[in-house]
């Protein structure tokens, strides 16, 4: 609390991107309204609850291992990656989504497993997982556009997220085999959820609550 008895705001870092629209219009729906206006890259919400900042997806877990922001919402693909450990406070309904293998349409079982190479953001989840399975890899890392790899001989099999498929249809790839599934959740900094954590959870408690 201040000397004015105002609450002071929860500093949430949120990801740029296409999971962006859907936060904002979550976090509206029980109350919270935080508008980025004019490009800034920092914002208040109106009842001074919170202190957001608009980061790059994969740096997200960065600010919050930190505790530049405490709270931090982000994939799960994205905290794996990352390989540090926050506090899960909650899973939000939206934004799931499946992690595959995909290559070139009919490409199928007949190479997998025996040489597998792979061209994927996610190498750490590629390795992790194909290692556990007792299959070789050969992970090649890319930031981003990884449906190109096939089509332009990087290497036969790609690693990636899969929403609607239609990143993959219209490169002419099929997704071989769903390796896992990803879910986006509230995480916070450990040191900094021990400090505030009866606004957090009465904050986690308001975003739990079902909406209209
Ligand atoms: C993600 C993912 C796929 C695509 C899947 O990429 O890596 O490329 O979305 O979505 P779809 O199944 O609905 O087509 P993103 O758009 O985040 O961009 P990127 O290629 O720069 O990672």
């Amino acid at each position: 609390m201040t000397t004015h008895d105002q609450p002071v705001p929860l500093t949430i870092a949120l990801p740029k991107g296409r999971l962006l629209p859907k936060i904002l219009e979550f976090f509206e729906s029980r109350g919270i309204a935080l508008t980025f206006e004019d490009r800034r890259l920092v914002a208040y919400d109106e009842n001074g609850r919170f202190k957001a900042f608009l980061v790059k997806n994969n740096d997200l877990p960065t600010y919050v291992n930190h505790g530049i922001a405490g709270l931090g919402v982000c994939g799960s693909d994205v905290l794996y990656e990352s390989g540090f450990r926050f506090f899960k406070l909650l899973t939000f309904p939206f934004g799931r989504t499946r992690i595959c293998l995909a290559g070139r349409k009919g490409l199928g079982a007949e190479t997998y497993p025996r040489h597998l190479a792979v061209a994927t953001k996610l190498t750490r989840f590629t390795q992790d997982h194909f290692h556990s399975r007792g299959v070789p890899v050969q992970v090649i890392k890319l930031e981003g556009s990884v449906e190109l790899a096939p089509v332009l001989g990087l290497a036969p099999f790609i690693v990636d997220l899969v929403e609607t498929g239609e990143t993959l249809r219209a490169n002419s790839l099929e997704v071989i085999e769903k390796l896992g599934d990803v879910t986006v959740h509230l995480v916070a900094n450990p040191s900094y959820y021990k400090l505030n954590y009866q606004s957090i959870n009465r904050i986690a408690e308001l975003l739990k609550e079902s909406g209209e």
